[in-house]
Protein backbone atom coordinates (compact mmCIF):
# COMPACT_ATOMS: atom_id res chain seq x y z
CA UNK A 1 0.00 0.00 0.00
CA UNK A 2 1.01 3.70 -1.10
CA UNK A 3 -1.61 5.54 1.41
CA UNK A 4 -3.77 4.25 4.35
CA UNK A 5 -5.42 6.73 6.40
CA UNK A 6 -5.99 6.48 10.06
CA UNK A 7 -8.87 7.86 13.20
CA UNK A 8 -9.51 7.66 16.61
CA UNK A 9 -13.32 6.38 17.82
CA UNK A 10 -15.30 6.61 20.84
CA UNK A 11 -13.68 7.93 24.07
CA UNK A 12 -10.37 8.72 24.37
CA UNK A 13 -7.29 6.66 26.26
CA UNK A 14 -4.59 7.91 27.66
CA UNK A 15 -2.54 5.36 25.19
CA UNK A 16 -3.94 6.92 21.67
CA UNK A 17 -1.31 9.15 20.63
CA UNK A 18 1.21 6.03 21.70
CA UNK A 19 -0.77 3.89 18.90
CA UNK A 20 -1.21 6.49 16.65
CA UNK A 21 2.96 6.86 16.88
CA UNK A 22 3.80 3.44 16.80
CA UNK A 23 1.58 2.55 13.51
CA UNK A 24 3.06 5.64 11.83
CA UNK A 25 6.81 4.53 12.55
CA UNK A 26 5.96 1.12 10.99
CA UNK A 27 4.22 2.81 8.21
CA UNK A 28 7.90 5.07 7.36
CA UNK A 29 9.42 1.99 7.73
CA UNK A 30 6.83 0.56 4.84
CA UNK A 31 7.00 3.60 2.93
CA UNK A 32 3.40 4.00 3.25
CA UNK A 33 1.85 7.65 3.77
CA UNK A 34 -0.12 7.86 6.84
CA UNK A 35 -3.25 10.34 7.03
CA UNK A 36 -4.96 10.98 10.07
CA UNK A 37 -8.54 11.60 9.98
CA UNK A 38 -9.97 14.40 11.99
CA UNK A 39 -12.58 13.65 14.46
CA UNK A 40 -12.98 9.99 13.97
CA UNK A 41 -16.00 8.79 11.82
CA UNK A 42 -17.22 12.07 12.49
CA UNK A 43 -14.62 13.89 9.95
CA UNK A 44 -15.50 10.71 7.41
CA UNK A 45 -19.01 11.51 6.69
CA UNK A 46 -18.05 15.16 6.40
CA UNK A 47 -17.83 16.19 2.55
CA UNK A 48 -14.72 18.09 2.75
CA UNK A 49 -13.10 14.75 4.37
CA UNK A 50 -10.82 16.86 6.99
CA UNK A 51 -7.37 15.19 7.58
CA UNK A 52 -3.72 16.13 8.53
CA UNK A 53 -0.27 14.21 6.41
CA UNK A 54 1.14 12.43 9.79
CA UNK A 55 4.56 11.42 8.12
CA UNK A 56 5.66 14.01 4.94
CA UNK A 57 8.73 12.47 3.23
CA UNK A 58 7.97 9.40 5.72
CA UNK A 59 8.89 11.29 8.76
CA UNK A 60 6.30 11.83 11.81
CA UNK A 61 5.13 15.03 12.79
CA UNK A 62 6.68 16.71 15.99
CA UNK A 63 3.21 16.84 17.07
CA UNK A 64 2.56 13.44 17.62
CA UNK A 65 3.86 12.70 21.10
CA UNK A 66 3.59 9.11 23.04
CA UNK A 67 3.64 10.77 25.77
CA UNK A 68 0.71 12.84 25.63
CA UNK A 69 -2.78 11.74 26.72
CA UNK A 70 -5.27 12.13 24.45
CA UNK A 71 -5.23 11.63 20.44
CA UNK A 72 -4.02 15.30 18.08
CA UNK A 73 -6.54 14.08 15.62
CA UNK A 74 -9.54 14.11 17.63
CA UNK A 75 -12.06 11.70 18.51
CA UNK A 76 -15.51 11.18 18.67
CA UNK A 77 -18.46 8.74 19.20
CA UNK A 78 -20.53 9.39 16.22
CA UNK A 79 -20.60 6.23 13.79
CA UNK A 80 -21.47 5.39 10.36
CA UNK A 81 -25.21 3.58 9.97
CA UNK A 82 -24.04 0.24 8.32
CA UNK A 83 -27.80 0.46 6.81
CA UNK A 84 -26.95 3.42 5.19
CA UNK A 85 -25.31 2.38 1.54
CA UNK A 86 -25.69 6.09 0.26
CA UNK A 87 -23.53 7.46 2.71
CA UNK A 88 -21.27 4.24 2.76
CA UNK A 89 -20.78 4.90 -1.15
CA UNK A 90 -19.87 8.73 -0.37
CA UNK A 91 -17.58 8.13 2.24
CA UNK A 92 -15.85 5.57 -0.12
CA UNK A 93 -15.80 7.79 -3.15
CA UNK A 94 -14.07 10.56 -0.58
CA UNK A 95 -11.48 7.97 0.17
CA UNK A 96 -10.82 7.15 -3.27
CA UNK A 97 -10.86 10.36 -4.01
CA UNK A 98 -7.84 11.03 -1.70
CA UNK A 99 -5.89 8.04 -3.33
CA UNK A 100 -6.62 6.02 0.38
CA UNK A 101 -5.91 2.46 0.12
CA UNK A 102 -6.82 1.11 3.64
CA UNK A 103 -7.74 2.52 7.32
CA UNK A 104 -6.88 1.67 10.62
CA UNK A 105 -9.56 2.84 13.14
CA UNK A 106 -8.20 2.75 16.84
CA UNK A 107 -11.42 1.80 19.12
CA UNK A 108 -13.34 -0.88 21.11
CA UNK A 109 -16.41 -2.48 20.03
CA UNK A 110 -18.33 -0.02 18.77
CA UNK A 111 -15.49 0.94 16.54
CA UNK A 112 -15.27 -2.26 15.08
CA UNK A 113 -19.46 -2.22 14.21
CA UNK A 114 -18.45 1.51 12.64
CA UNK A 115 -15.52 -0.50 10.59
CA UNK A 116 -17.16 -3.51 9.51
CA UNK A 117 -19.45 -1.62 6.68
CA UNK A 118 -16.72 0.02 5.17
CA UNK A 119 -14.30 -2.74 5.03
CA UNK A 120 -16.71 -3.84 2.37
CA UNK A 121 -15.50 -0.89 0.31
CA UNK A 122 -11.22 -1.17 1.27
CA UNK A 123 -9.37 -2.96 3.98
CA UNK A 124 -10.06 -1.79 7.70
CA UNK A 125 -8.37 -3.24 10.66
CA UNK A 126 -8.78 -1.88 14.07
CA UNK A 127 -5.96 -1.38 16.54
CA UNK A 128 -7.65 -1.57 20.02
CA UNK A 129 -8.05 0.88 22.85
CA UNK A 130 -10.14 1.02 25.78
CA UNK A 131 -9.37 1.71 29.30
CA UNK A 132 -12.40 -0.80 30.50
CA UNK A 133 -10.35 -3.77 29.01
CA UNK A 134 -13.66 -4.92 27.62
CA UNK A 135 -12.42 -5.66 23.79
CA UNK A 136 -11.36 -9.39 23.60
CA UNK A 137 -12.27 -13.16 24.87
CA UNK A 138 -11.01 -15.17 28.22
CA UNK A 139 -11.40 -17.69 25.56
CA UNK A 140 -11.62 -18.54 21.80
CA UNK A 141 -15.54 -19.70 22.27
CA UNK A 142 -16.53 -17.45 24.24
CA UNK A 143 -19.03 -15.64 21.98
CA UNK A 144 -20.80 -18.93 21.20
CA UNK A 145 -22.03 -19.27 24.61
CA UNK A 146 -24.44 -16.41 24.26
CA UNK A 147 -28.17 -17.29 23.79
CA UNK A 148 -31.10 -15.20 23.72
CA UNK A 149 -33.05 -14.18 26.82
CA UNK A 150 -35.71 -11.56 27.19
CA UNK A 151 -35.80 -11.21 30.68
CA UNK A 152 -31.85 -10.14 31.13
CA UNK A 153 -32.43 -6.44 30.38
CA UNK A 154 -28.41 -6.03 31.59
CA UNK A 155 -27.34 -7.62 27.99
CA UNK A 156 -29.84 -6.10 26.47
CA UNK A 157 -31.76 -9.94 25.84
CA UNK A 158 -29.03 -11.74 25.72
CA UNK A 159 -27.18 -13.82 28.21
CA UNK A 160 -23.74 -15.26 28.70
CA UNK A 161 -24.17 -19.33 29.74
CA UNK A 162 -20.84 -20.14 30.28
CA UNK A 163 -19.43 -23.36 30.28
CA UNK A 164 -16.17 -23.11 32.46
CA UNK A 165 -15.09 -22.50 35.61
CA UNK A 166 -11.71 -21.48 35.12
CA UNK A 167 -9.58 -19.58 32.24
CA UNK A 168 -6.31 -20.39 31.57
CA UNK A 169 -4.42 -16.97 31.25
CA UNK A 170 -2.45 -18.31 28.26
CA UNK A 171 -6.02 -18.53 26.50
CA UNK A 172 -6.93 -14.83 26.97
CA UNK A 173 -7.82 -13.57 23.37
CA UNK A 174 -6.65 -9.70 23.34
CA UNK A 175 -5.14 -10.19 26.99
CA UNK A 176 -5.32 -6.51 27.62
CA UNK A 177 -6.24 -2.75 25.97
CA UNK A 178 -3.70 -0.08 25.55
CA UNK A 179 -5.31 2.96 28.34
CA UNK A 180 -6.13 0.26 30.91
CA UNK A 181 -2.90 0.04 32.61
CA UNK A 182 -3.24 3.73 33.10
CA UNK A 183 -6.77 3.96 34.54
CA UNK A 184 -5.61 1.30 37.09
CA UNK A 185 -2.90 3.88 37.74
CA UNK A 186 -4.80 6.83 38.73
CA UNK A 187 -7.62 4.89 40.35
CA UNK A 188 -5.62 2.88 42.67
CA UNK A 189 -3.99 6.75 43.57
CA UNK A 190 -7.28 8.09 44.16
CA UNK A 191 -7.98 5.23 46.63
CA UNK A 192 -4.88 5.82 48.54
CA UNK A 193 -5.82 9.70 48.72
CA UNK A 194 -9.46 9.04 49.43
CA UNK A 195 -8.31 6.18 52.24
CA UNK A 196 -6.48 8.57 54.56
CA UNK A 197 -9.61 11.20 54.48
CA UNK A 198 -11.60 8.52 55.48
CA UNK A 199 -9.55 7.07 57.93
CA UNK A 200 -8.93 10.54 60.11
CA UNK A 201 -12.67 10.84 60.10
CA UNK A 202 -14.35 7.79 60.69
CA UNK A 203 -15.51 7.43 57.72
CA UNK A 204 -17.09 5.28 54.83
CA UNK A 205 -16.19 5.93 51.52
CA UNK A 206 -17.76 4.44 48.42
CA UNK A 207 -15.44 5.10 45.44
CA UNK A 208 -17.07 4.71 41.71
CA UNK A 209 -15.03 3.63 38.75
CA UNK A 210 -15.85 3.43 35.33
CA UNK A 211 -15.86 0.35 33.32
CA UNK A 212 -19.24 -0.25 31.99
CA UNK A 213 -20.48 -3.75 32.29
CA UNK A 214 -16.81 -4.76 32.66
CA UNK A 215 -15.46 -5.30 36.31
CA UNK A 216 -11.73 -4.81 35.40
CA UNK A 217 -10.88 -0.59 36.19
CA UNK A 218 -12.75 -1.82 39.83
CA UNK A 219 -10.59 -5.38 40.03
CA UNK A 220 -7.35 -3.42 39.50
CA UNK A 221 -8.23 -0.85 41.83
CA UNK A 222 -7.26 -3.66 44.50
CA UNK A 223 -3.45 -2.29 43.94
CA UNK A 224 -5.03 0.86 46.01
CA UNK A 225 -5.82 -1.67 48.62
CA UNK A 226 -9.49 -1.05 49.02
CA UNK A 227 -11.29 -2.94 51.48
CA UNK A 228 -14.11 -4.60 49.70
CA UNK A 229 -14.35 -3.86 45.42
CA UNK A 230 -18.02 -4.57 43.78
CA UNK A 231 -18.29 -5.29 40.55
CA UNK A 232 -20.74 -5.48 37.58
CA UNK A 233 -19.87 -9.58 36.89
CA UNK A 234 -21.19 -10.30 40.62
CA UNK A 235 -25.07 -9.17 41.60
CA UNK A 236 -24.66 -8.11 44.94
CA UNK A 237 -25.99 -9.85 48.09
CA UNK A 238 -26.80 -7.22 50.16
CA UNK A 239 -26.69 -9.25 53.55
CA UNK A 240 -23.21 -10.39 52.70
CA UNK A 241 -21.93 -7.01 51.73
CA UNK A 242 -23.61 -5.14 54.91
CA UNK A 243 -21.82 -7.66 57.12
CA UNK A 244 -18.83 -7.21 55.63
CA UNK A 245 -18.80 -3.17 55.97
CA UNK A 246 -19.88 -3.99 59.37
CA UNK A 247 -17.04 -6.19 59.98
CA UNK A 248 -14.71 -3.58 58.87
CA UNK A 249 -15.93 -0.60 60.39
CA UNK A 250 -16.41 -2.18 64.06
CA UNK A 251 -12.21 -3.06 63.34
CA UNK A 252 -10.51 -0.27 61.63
CA UNK A 253 -13.20 2.66 62.51
CA UNK A 254 -13.52 3.30 58.09
CA UNK A 255 -13.79 1.33 55.38
CA UNK A 256 -13.08 2.05 51.48
CA UNK A 257 -15.33 0.20 48.94
CA UNK A 258 -14.90 0.82 45.04
CA UNK A 259 -17.77 0.34 43.16
CA UNK A 260 -17.50 -0.47 39.09
CA UNK A 261 -20.41 2.06 37.80
CA UNK A 262 -22.43 -0.59 36.06
CA UNK A 263 -22.70 -2.66 39.50
CA UNK A 264 -26.14 -4.78 39.67
CA UNK A 265 -28.28 -6.03 42.02
CA UNK A 266 -31.12 -8.86 41.84
CA UNK A 267 -33.37 -5.55 39.93
CA UNK A 268 -30.66 -4.29 37.39
CA UNK A 269 -27.99 -2.13 37.61
CA UNK A 270 -27.78 0.34 40.45
CA UNK A 271 -26.94 3.82 38.60
CA UNK A 272 -28.37 4.14 34.83
CA UNK A 273 -31.76 3.88 35.73
CA UNK A 274 -32.10 7.41 33.43
CA UNK A 275 -31.33 4.90 30.70
CA UNK A 276 -29.67 8.03 27.96
CA UNK A 277 -27.72 6.72 25.41
CA UNK A 278 -24.51 8.50 23.58
CA UNK A 279 -24.67 8.64 19.94
CA UNK A 280 -23.15 4.93 19.55
CA UNK A 281 -26.44 3.86 21.66
CA UNK A 282 -24.47 2.91 24.73
CA UNK A 283 -26.42 3.70 27.95
CA UNK A 284 -24.71 6.30 30.35
CA UNK A 285 -23.68 4.52 33.32
CA UNK A 286 -24.18 7.15 36.62
CA UNK A 287 -25.49 7.27 40.17
CA UNK A 288 -24.50 3.46 41.07
CA UNK A 289 -22.02 4.81 44.33
CA UNK A 290 -25.08 7.20 45.37
CA UNK A 291 -27.35 4.60 44.97
CA UNK A 292 -25.23 2.46 47.58
CA UNK A 293 -24.65 5.50 50.07
CA UNK A 294 -28.75 5.51 50.31
CA UNK A 295 -28.33 2.19 50.75
CA UNK A 296 -26.16 1.97 53.33
CA UNK A 297 -26.98 4.75 54.97
CA UNK A 298 -30.56 2.73 54.90
CA UNK A 299 -29.23 -0.33 56.47
CA UNK A 300 -26.58 0.37 59.01
CA UNK A 301 -28.89 3.33 60.18
CA UNK A 302 -28.13 6.33 62.63
CA UNK A 303 -27.82 4.17 65.90
CA UNK A 304 -24.74 2.53 64.32
CA UNK A 305 -22.55 5.22 63.83
CA UNK A 306 -23.66 7.55 67.31
CA UNK A 307 -22.51 4.25 69.53
CA UNK A 308 -18.89 5.10 70.79
CA UNK A 309 -19.63 8.84 69.30
CA UNK A 310 -18.11 8.11 65.83
CA UNK A 311 -21.03 10.36 63.74
CA UNK A 312 -23.77 12.06 64.90
CA UNK A 313 -26.15 9.93 61.55
CA UNK A 314 -25.33 7.66 58.92
CA UNK A 315 -25.77 10.78 56.50
CA UNK A 316 -22.69 12.25 57.68
CA UNK A 317 -20.38 9.21 58.12
CA UNK A 318 -20.93 7.81 54.31
CA UNK A 319 -19.41 9.79 51.21
CA UNK A 320 -19.15 8.85 47.33
CA UNK A 321 -17.09 9.88 44.86
CA UNK A 322 -16.68 9.14 41.60
CA UNK A 323 -12.72 9.15 39.48
CA UNK A 324 -14.60 10.35 36.28
CA UNK A 325 -12.81 11.32 33.59
CA UNK A 326 -9.35 11.36 35.19
CA UNK A 327 -9.40 7.82 34.68
CA UNK A 328 -8.63 8.56 31.25
CA UNK A 329 -6.90 11.50 30.65
CA UNK A 330 -3.08 12.68 30.72
CA UNK A 331 0.32 10.65 29.92
CA UNK A 332 0.27 7.07 29.62
CA UNK A 333 2.29 4.86 31.56
CA UNK A 334 5.12 3.01 30.36
CA UNK A 335 3.09 -0.31 29.89
CA UNK A 336 0.62 1.68 27.80
CA UNK A 337 2.98 3.86 25.67
CA UNK A 338 4.91 0.40 24.71
CA UNK A 339 2.05 -1.97 23.92
CA UNK A 340 -0.24 1.02 22.34
CA UNK A 341 2.80 1.83 19.83
CA UNK A 342 3.28 -2.34 18.83
CA UNK A 343 -0.22 -2.60 18.45
CA UNK A 344 -0.46 0.45 16.19
CA UNK A 345 2.49 -1.08 14.23
CA UNK A 346 0.83 -4.24 14.00
CA UNK A 347 -1.99 -2.89 12.69
CA UNK A 348 0.30 -1.40 9.72
CA UNK A 349 1.66 -4.31 9.14
CA UNK A 350 -1.73 -6.73 8.97
CA UNK A 351 -3.29 -3.63 6.76
CA UNK A 352 -0.19 -3.68 4.78
CA UNK A 353 -0.74 -7.66 4.20
CA UNK A 354 -4.51 -7.22 3.68
CA UNK A 355 -5.77 -9.02 6.24
CA UNK A 356 -9.76 -7.15 6.03
CA UNK A 357 -11.74 -6.48 9.17
CA UNK A 358 -8.78 -8.23 11.46
CA UNK A 359 -7.74 -6.25 14.47
CA UNK A 360 -4.28 -6.26 15.72
CA UNK A 361 -4.51 -8.29 19.39
CA UNK A 362 -2.07 -8.37 22.09
CA UNK A 363 -1.97 -11.74 24.10
CA UNK A 364 0.54 -13.33 26.99
CA UNK A 365 1.58 -16.71 27.56
CA UNK A 366 4.08 -17.58 30.32
CA UNK A 367 6.40 -18.70 28.00
CA UNK A 368 6.67 -16.01 25.47
CA UNK A 369 5.54 -12.85 27.70
CA UNK A 370 3.57 -10.05 25.91
CA UNK A 371 3.29 -11.09 21.94
CA UNK A 372 1.24 -9.17 18.83
CA UNK A 373 -0.91 -11.27 16.59
CA UNK A 374 -4.26 -11.06 15.03
CA UNK A 375 -7.42 -11.81 14.71
CA UNK A 376 -10.97 -12.09 12.26
CA UNK A 377 -13.16 -9.14 14.12
CA UNK A 378 -15.96 -12.03 13.34
CA UNK A 379 -14.44 -14.33 15.92
CA UNK A 380 -15.50 -11.64 18.80
CA UNK A 381 -19.05 -11.69 17.31
CA UNK A 382 -21.69 -14.15 18.63
CA UNK A 383 -23.85 -16.22 15.93
CA UNK A 384 -26.21 -13.24 15.66
CA UNK A 385 -23.29 -10.77 15.14
CA UNK A 386 -22.56 -9.15 18.65
CA UNK A 387 -20.03 -8.33 20.40
CA UNK A 388 -20.79 -8.61 23.70
CA UNK A 389 -18.24 -6.71 26.77
CA UNK A 390 -15.66 -8.98 27.97
CA UNK A 391 -16.59 -9.44 31.55
CA UNK A 392 -13.84 -10.32 33.96
CA UNK A 393 -14.57 -14.23 34.20
CA UNK A 394 -15.63 -15.26 37.88
CA UNK A 395 -12.84 -17.51 38.85
CA UNK A 396 -10.48 -13.68 38.83
CA UNK A 397 -12.78 -12.54 41.22
CA UNK A 398 -13.13 -14.25 45.23
CA UNK A 399 -16.76 -13.17 46.25
CA UNK A 400 -16.22 -14.36 50.06
CA UNK A 401 -13.47 -11.39 50.03
CA UNK A 402 -14.95 -9.02 47.94
CA UNK A 403 -11.35 -9.20 46.56
CA UNK A 404 -8.95 -10.44 43.26
CA UNK A 405 -8.59 -14.44 43.14
CA UNK A 406 -5.37 -15.82 43.17
CA UNK A 407 -6.17 -16.23 39.78
CA UNK A 408 -6.77 -12.72 39.72
CA UNK A 409 -3.92 -11.61 41.02
CA UNK A 410 -1.89 -14.19 38.75
CA UNK A 411 -3.48 -12.16 35.89
CA UNK A 412 -2.57 -8.70 36.95
CA UNK A 413 1.26 -9.63 37.32
CA UNK A 414 2.40 -9.19 33.94
CA UNK A 415 0.67 -6.10 33.34
CA UNK A 416 1.64 -4.35 36.20
CA UNK A 417 5.31 -5.40 37.55
CA UNK A 418 6.74 -3.24 35.66
CA UNK A 419 3.88 -0.99 33.79
CA UNK A 420 5.77 2.46 35.25
CA UNK A 421 8.91 3.85 33.77
CA UNK A 422 11.45 6.06 35.76
CA UNK A 423 10.66 8.49 33.06
CA UNK A 424 7.62 8.79 34.20
CA UNK A 425 7.97 9.56 37.85
CA UNK A 426 10.88 11.66 36.25
CA UNK A 427 8.12 13.09 34.30
CA UNK A 428 6.19 14.47 37.74
CA UNK A 429 9.10 15.27 39.19
CA UNK A 430 10.70 17.96 36.14
CA UNK A 431 7.07 19.13 35.05
CA UNK A 432 4.71 19.52 37.63
CA UNK A 433 6.03 22.16 39.66
CA UNK A 434 8.28 23.81 36.87
CA UNK A 435 8.39 27.48 37.27
CA UNK A 436 7.13 27.72 33.89
CA UNK A 437 4.03 26.61 33.85
CA UNK A 438 3.02 29.76 35.97
CA UNK A 439 3.79 31.63 33.00
CA UNK A 440 3.32 29.99 29.99
CA UNK A 441 -0.19 29.41 28.74
CA UNK A 442 -0.82 25.38 28.36
CA UNK A 443 0.28 24.97 24.55
CA UNK A 444 -2.46 22.58 23.15
CA UNK A 445 -2.40 20.34 20.33
CA UNK A 446 -5.19 21.51 18.94
CA UNK A 447 -3.83 24.81 17.90
CA UNK A 448 -0.72 23.36 16.04
CA UNK A 449 -2.99 20.92 14.73
CA UNK A 450 -5.17 23.22 12.92
CA UNK A 451 -2.75 24.57 11.09
CA UNK A 452 -1.97 21.67 9.32
CA UNK A 453 -5.59 20.12 8.71
CA UNK A 454 -6.20 20.04 4.79
CA UNK A 455 -9.63 19.29 3.30
CA UNK A 456 -10.51 17.69 -0.27
CA UNK A 457 -11.62 20.01 -2.89
O1 LIG B 1 -15.87 3.25 27.46
C1 LIG B 1 -15.02 4.15 28.07
C2 LIG B 1 -15.73 4.95 29.13
O2 LIG B 1 -14.78 5.77 29.75
C3 LIG B 1 -16.56 4.14 30.12
O3 LIG B 1 -15.77 3.55 31.11
C4 LIG B 1 -17.52 5.18 30.62
O4 LIG B 1 -18.73 4.62 31.04
C5 LIG B 1 -17.77 6.01 29.42
O5 LIG B 1 -16.69 5.81 28.53
C6 LIG B 1 -17.93 7.47 29.73
O6 LIG B 1 -18.30 8.10 28.56
P1 LIG B 1 -18.34 9.69 28.37
O7 LIG B 1 -16.97 10.14 28.11
O8 LIG B 1 -19.19 9.86 27.19
O9 LIG B 1 -18.86 10.27 29.64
Amino acid sequence: MKRIAILTAGGDTPALNATLFGAVQQANELGIEVYGLIKGFGGMVSPKLPHVRLNPLFSTIPELDPCQGGTIIGASRTYIDANDKEQLESVAARMAKLKIEGLICIGGDGTINGMQPLSEYFPCVLAPKTIDNDLGLNYIDEPNEWVKDKNDSIHDGYRHASTRDEVSLGEIVNYVTPGYATAVFVVAQSIERIRTTAESHRRIAIIEVMGRDSGYIALGAAYGQPDMILIPEVELDYPKLISRVRELYDMQKHAVIVIGEGVQDSEGQLGAKSKSVDPAGNVLFSGAAERLGEILIEELGDDYFRTNQRHDDAKSAIFTRKVGHTQRGGRPILFDRFYGAQLGGKAVEILDREQNNHLATLNWTEDSGFTTGHLSANKLRDQWGVIHAREVHHSLYNEQRFQPSELGRQYFAPIFRNAIGHEDMEAIKSNLFSPGNLVTRYQSFNVEMQKRIQYLD
